[in-house]
């Protein structure tokens, strides 16, 4: 008994002891399974950041071709679909290097189309105000329809009135683009479309080649880049004329849509929307939206709307913030950055229900504005003005990127 009750006293304190040991190292099994847990639900976070790649590979960036259809003298014109990991999805034709559509996110993630423009190619072959259009050679007015170089004058198609309008009668609006590159392994998903315009094509000089690429990055810009070289002494000016409503194509004006623009002057124009050669202050004036404001705010004060080519406080020459554009019901924003030194604000003035576009909405005045990055309107007239002239041997570069985001 003696003996007994301390061993057993040990038996059972080691038991306990084992016992206790056995608790403490399933607790601590526990712990470090928890430990363990934390930490790899830590790294799923970092990793789900950090291997956005694989975020990617499911929603896929893409770039795919389809047929749009061919033009009456039976040219193939193609439709190229540009996607992002968030599911922008950017439609362009090699007919007019056409944007078709651009669907964007709201701030609840819904995507709607923001441009305006026609679901098949038909609408775009038909009579239409350069919905998403690639124009040039010369974007916006030529006055009198004329220009000289080195002496030289070069007559135009006088198509806006007396004066020349985005390139005449067939800009590079109307004609069909050769497919250089498509692709989806680089910065983004990118379609890159060329022309040549032939020396006297449309009364311009030179042989002009000319490219233009659409690239849709991860970070949800839509970049617009164009390139052109040609062989003899020539003026100018590319731009994109699509026509946005932040709130979705179709669905009403854009008097509601708030504007910022990056610009303390505009060109003032006479009665055929042709510079004067005064750049005015905006300072005080309906003009001004250097602080945002709604496009709808004062527009009853400017004759006939909005169409003026703004004078970027940038100067041009290198990528600045030209636009910013906030719409309040779906929350979408667009920023605009563009190396050029203006932009030409329109707002859709000469719509007037007579066209019918896509998902058969009628587009009625003020249903969509553009903000097309460009050089001055008549520059080729204006000596004062940034140049526009392209000589042989030159490279012509320029960028414009709209940024989407949502508030
Ligand atoms: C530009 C012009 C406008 C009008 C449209 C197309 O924005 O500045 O005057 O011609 O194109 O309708």
């Amino acid at each position: 008994m003696f003996y007994e009750q301390p061993l057993q006293k040990w038996l059972i304190g080691a038991q306990i002891l084992v016992g206790s040991i056995k608790m403490e190292a399933r607790l601590w099994i526990k712990l470090v399974l928890a430990v363990a847990v934390i930490s790899m639900s830590g790294c799923e976070k970092k990793d789900a950041t950090v291997k956005k790649p694989e975020a990617k590979e499911i929603k896929q960036m893409s770039a795919n071709k389809e047929s749009f259809g061919k033009t009456p003298d039976g040219k193939q014109v193609d439709l190229y679909t540009l996607t992002n990991s968030s599911g922008i999805r950017a439609r362009i034709t090699s007919f007019g290097a056409i944007l078709v559509s651009l669907e964007v996110p709201d701030r609840d993630g819904k995507l709607a189309d923001i441009t305006l423009g026609f679901d098949k190619l038909a609408g775009y072959l038909g009579v239409h105000p350069y919905f998403g259009a690639i124009v040039g050679r010369y974007a916006n007015r030529i006055g009198k329809a004329a220009f000289k170089l080195d002496g030289v004058e070069y007559k135009l198609a006088a198509n806006d009135s007396e004066n020349h309008l985005h390139g005449g009668i067939k800009g590079f609006d109307k004609v069909v683009w050769r497919l250089e590159d498509l692709d989806d392994k680089g910065a983004g998903a990118m379609v890159k479309l060329s022309y040549i315009s032939e020396d006297g094509e449309e009364g311009y000089p030179g042989n002009l080649a000319c490219s233009v690429t659409y690239t849709l990055t991860e970070d949800d810009k839509l970049q617009i880049s164009y390139e052109a070289e040609t062989d003899k002494k020539t003026v100018l000016n590319l731009t994109n004329h699509s026509y946005y409503n932040l709130a979705g194509q179709g669905t009403g004006d854009i008097l509601g849509h708030e504007l910022m623009l990056n610009a303390d002057k505009y060109t003032v124009v006479d009665e055929g929307l042709i510079p004067t050669g005064e750049n005015r202050s905006v300072k005080g004036t309906p003009m001004d939206f250097t602080t945002p404001m709604a496009i709808g705010s004062r527009i009853g004060q400017v004759e006939g709307g909005y169409d003026h080519n703004y004078v970027l406080n940038s100067g041009g020459g290198m990528l600045a913030l030209a636009a910013k554009v906030y719409e309040p019901t779906s929350g979408r924003i667009m920023e605009i950055h563009t190396d050029q030194p203006g932009v030409q604000f329109y707002t859709g003035n000469f719509l007037d229900g007579s066209v019918t576009g896509k998902a058969g909405k009628v587009y009625q005045k003020n249903y969509g504005f553009c903000l097309e990055t460009q050089h001055f309107p008549d520059s080729p007239n204006k000596p004062d003005f940034p140049t526009v002239v392209l000589q042989p041997g030159q490279k012509y570069t320029t960028m414009t990127v709209h940024k989407f985001s949502t508030k």
